[in-house]
């Protein structure tokens, strides 16, 4: 592969176990059109969510490294699964070896500033995957920021599996939506805001809207990572200046192309044209 890690600008790599970034890749790309992006696609090892922290780390190692590789000095993790369980281990202990000025920026942190503003009681519910769930990582972040929020996280591990099997806006996908917000408010009633925790979930907020009562805000990520991005490059014009202006995406993924366009007009609303790496 031919490697521009010695470049000194390049594109701005979003990173996501397969598909689910997407829905983060199009909120960024709305907000800040100009920019160059790679999306990078691990569907061969998807899904992430339930799998456990090493295999999740070392999978997201080599994902950065190789949007490093290809010239990124700055890549969104756009999972929150890998965000919980391999960004802290790569921010602290593998870019000071690999390169101190590159970056690597999750989808969890952004979210838990955001809430602040948006829960009036301090009763907040995530929806995540498993292995976000029990990595703990929302109530870690969430208990440094707003110590006095009270946090009930909920997995729901068939939502991924319907969203990619295209049974997000089917009748069958209700039951598993009612489940799941059921036993959220059953374990705090008081709750007034609902994180969707998982980049998957936002092609399920028409039933999960439509399941709990209208007061409740439910929380899709992708603007508000937008937002946090755009207030990163404002408040860092060294990484800024090293970002490449061409409104350009490319997509990888590690399995079939083919199969990644397909899927990802769904994520996208528009067909794109995916290449084929190695993980
Ligand atoms: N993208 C993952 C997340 O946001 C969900 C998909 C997976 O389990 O790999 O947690």
């Amino acid at each position: 592969m031919k490697t521009n890690f010695d470049c000194e600008t390049g594109p701005i790599g979003v990173f996501d176990s397969g598909y689910g970034g997407l829905t983060i890749l199009s909120s960024i790309r709305q907000a800040m059109p100009d920019y160059d992006y790679i999306y990078l696609g691990d569907n061969a090892r998807a899904p992430y969510g339930t799998r456990s922290f090493d295999i999740v780390y070392r999978f997201t190692l080599e994902a950065v490294k190789q949007l490093f590789d290809r010239g990124c000095h700055l890549v969104i993790l756009a999972c929150n699964t890998a965000s919980a369980k391999a960004l802290r281990t790569i921010q602290q202990r593998d870019l000071p070896q690999i390169d101190p000025s590159r970056r690597v920026l999750g989808v969890i942190r952004p979210t838990v500033e955001a809430i602040g503003d948006i829960s009036r009681n301090g009763h907040v519910g995530i929806f995540a995957t498993p292995g976000t769930v029990a990595s703990g990582s929302y109530e870690i972040e969430i208990s440094h920021l707003h110590p006095d929020f009270k946090v009930t996280s909920h997995a729901c591990p068939m939502w991924v599996p319907l969203v990619e099997n295209r049974e997000a806006d089917r009748p069958g996908a209700d039951y598993f939506v009612r489940q799941e917000t059921e036993a959220l408010m059953k374990a705090d009633n008081d709750i007034d805001t609902i994180v969707l925790g998982c980049t998957h979930y936002p092609l399920l907020y028409p039933k999960i809207r439509e399941a709990v009562a209208e007061g409740i805000e439910i929380v899709k990520q992708g603007d508000i990572v937008a937002r946090s991005l755009a207030d990163y490059l404002r408040r860092h014009p060294e990484m800024d200046n090293r970002l490449t202006r061409g409104g350009t995406t490319t997509y990888l993924t590690t399995e079939s192309p083919e199969k990644f366009s397909d899927l990802a007009s769904l994520f996208l609303g528009e067909d794109v044209k995916a290449e084929r790496v190695e993980n």
